[in-house]
C-alpha cells in the first residue's frame, strides 16, 4: 500500500514517521508514505498557498490551484482521496480496516479556516475526521490514519503483537496486563495469571474485558459478539 500526503508541513510528518513500529515498517518496505509539499505546486510568485476568504471573516483559506495541481501530478488509477477535516465521517477501527485494504490513498491536510471548496469538489470526494475536536491542521490527523492503518498491514506488527486480541477488534475494551515483578510495592499480580492454566487465564481476561467495558463503555456491549458464558457473567454482575 502507498499513502501520499499533501501538506504544507512535510517535515512535521517526516519526524513522526521515522520512529518506532511505523518507522521500521517503512524501512522494511512493508508500505510506503510519500510526502508531497503543496507549496512546491504554487504558481503564485511568492509561493503562497492561502488567501483571504470571499465574503470576509476570520482566517485564511487554502488556495485551490496548488492543491488541485499537486493532486493531479500525483494521481493514480484507483487512488482513494481523503480530505482530513472535522466535517468528515468519524474514523473508527472499521474505517481503518476498510482503508487497510486499499492499494493507494491520498490524504489532504488542511490549514487555516479551510480549503477552497472547489479543490475538494475537483479532487477530494471524501472527508474523514479523527474526532469531535478541532486541530490546527490535518497533519496530526494524517499521522493517526497512517499509524492505525499501518498496524493492520501484514508484517508490520510482530506475531507477538497481534492485532486480533485488542479493543475494537473483539468489540470490548482490553483486559488489564501485568509484568514483573509479581509484587510491586505491595501490589500483587492476580494469582490466576501466574498459575499457568491457560483456559482459566483466558476466561479471567475475557471477564475482565467484559467488566471494564460494562463500566466505561456499556454501549459497546450492544454490538460486541458475546456468547452464552459472557451473558451469564454480565447477568451475575447486574445482580451484585
Ligand atoms: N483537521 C482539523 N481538525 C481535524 C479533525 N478533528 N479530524 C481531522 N482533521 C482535522
Amino acid at each position: 500500500m502507498r499513502i501520499k500526503v499533501l501538506t504544507i508541513f512535510p517535515e512535521m510528518l517526516r519526524a513522526a514517521l521515522s520512529e518506532s513500529i511505523v518507522g521500521r515498517a517503512l524501512e522494511k518496505g512493508l508500505f510506503e508514505v510519500e510526502l508531497i509539499d503543496i507549496r512546491a505546486y504554487s504558481q503564485n510568485k511568492h509561493k503562497n498557498t492561502d488567501d483571504y476568504p470571499f465574503g470576509g471573516g476570520a482566517g485564511m483559506v487554502m488556495l485551490a490551484q496548488p492543491i488541485v495541481d499537486a493532486c493531479a501530478a500525483n494521481a493514480e488509477a484507483g487512488q482513494r482521496r481523503i480530505y482530513l477535516s472535522p466535517r468528515g465521517r468519524t474514523l473508527t477501527q472499521g474505517v481503518v480496516e476498510e482503508l487497510s485494504r486499499e492499494t493507494e490513498i491520498m490524504l489532504l491536510c488542511g490549514h487555516y479556516e479551510g480549503v477552497d471548496e472547489r479543490a475538494l469538489e475537483m479532487c477530494f470526494p471524501e472527508e474523514l475526521s479523527i474526532g469531535d475536536y478541532v486541530l490546527t491542521g490535518g497533519e496530526l490527523a494524517a499521522l493517526v490514519v497512517i499509524d492505525a492503518v499501518s498496524r493492520l498491514i501484514p508484517g508490520v506488527l510482530g506475531s507477538s503483537q497481534s492485532a486480533d486480541d485488542e479493543s475494537f477488534t473483539t468489540g470490548l475494551l482490553e483486559y488489564p496486563q501485568y509484568t514483573r515483578p509479581r509484587d510491586f510495592r505491595g501490589r500483587e499480580v492476580p494469582e490466576v495469571l501466574v498459575n499457568g492454566n491457560h483456559a482459566l487465564i483466558n476466561r479471567w481476561r475475557r471477564e475482565q474485558a467484559l467488566k471494564i467495558t460494562r463500566q466505561r463503555r456499556p454501549e459497546l456491549l450492544e454490538t460486541a459478539p458475546l456468547d452464552e458464558k459472557d451473558r451469564a457473567f454480565l447477568r451475575a454482575l447486574e445482580e451484585e
